[in-house]
């Protein structure tokens, strides 16, 4: 029988033991030759459901399907070789019961062949979490601020600003821990209430909007790279200006052909030498 090689990735066991701050690099990936390009710097690949906004073009993250989900994921597994890959089972797909979570970050294991589910949701999430995690399916919690919310939330807001919220993220942040999440995406909470659950909690907390205490931090890779449009969230840090470099390639290539400098012959087959 030949043994089939997988490639060694980082395992949950690893995240879960990177607590010390600044020790978890998380950029979301949705395509494999993004993967390919962020995979030697990063530990864990995110396939976000933040792709419905950043590469469709959706308002928010709610139309998203499972099976854009496990094709993107698939792409990103096959792009890369060593950091884990998560990937966002969207909204709708697990929310109704445990069972039809099971159901959804079973598929997207199989077909994906990611090694960890990332869903939102807190306390109210804590059996979900907890019958996925007792039938071998890891999961990143997040909380705080949860995209698939933002109809309740009345928009994408800050959370943990009033008392109530202070308790509830905590709560959540707690319960999520308590159910075997193995880490848990905390993002856009007010800074001191980031820092408290970062020392509330053993597993690592990765920070979007969060804090510097937190163990890891997460970007939209393309907000990283000025692929995001006018304007970029206030947490994100805009590394370089893609965009700029896109638009001057596609005015070069639009003026070479209006001025039939392109294509030459060496862009054409069996073109005889000067001709046009
Ligand atoms: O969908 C996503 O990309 C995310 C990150 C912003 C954490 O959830």
């Amino acid at each position: 029988m030949s043994v089939h090689r997988q490639p060694q990735r980082l395992s949950i066991v690893d995240i879960r033991q990177r607590r010390e701050p600044g020790s978890l690099v998380v950029l979301t990936a949705y395509s494999a030759p993004m993967a390919r390009l962020l995979d030697p710097h990063v530990d864990v690949l995110l396939v976000g459901d933040s792709l419905g906004m950043v590469l469709y073009g959706l308002p928010h993250t709610l139309s998203v399907t499972l099976d854009t989900m496990i094709a993107h994921g698939a792409a990103v597994v096959r792009g890369s070789l060593r950091a884990c890959v998560v990937v966002d089972l969207p909204f709708a797909s697990y929310q109704a019961s445990p069972q039809q979570a099971f159901l959804a970050a079973a598929r997207v294991l199989a077909e994906s062949g990611a090694q960890a589910v990332k869903l939102e949701g807190g306390a109210e999430m804590a059996e979900t979490i907890a019958f996925l995690v007792e039938r071998g399916i890891p999961v990143m919690a997040h909380v705080g601020l949860m995209p698939q919310k933002v109809n309740a939330l009345g928009g994408f807001k800050v959370q943990g600003k009033e008392a109530a919220g202070v308790e509830r993220v905590l709560r959540d942040a707690q319960a999520v821990e308590q159910a075997g999440a193995f880490s848990v995406v905390l993002e856009g909470v007010l800074e001191p209430v980031a820092r408290q659950v970062c020392e509330r909690l053993e597993i690592p907390v990765i920070g979007i909007g969060a804090s510097p205490a937190c163990a890891g931090q997460v970007l939209v890779t393309e907000d990283m790279l000025g692929l995001s449009g006018e304007q970029i969230p206030r947490f994100a840090e805009q590394y370089v200006r893609v965009d700029e470099l896109i638009s001057e390639a596609a005015q070069r290539f639009a003026r070479e052909v209006r001025e039939r400098e392109f294509p030459q012959g060496r862009h054409c087959f069996g073109m005889p030498a000067g001709g046009v």
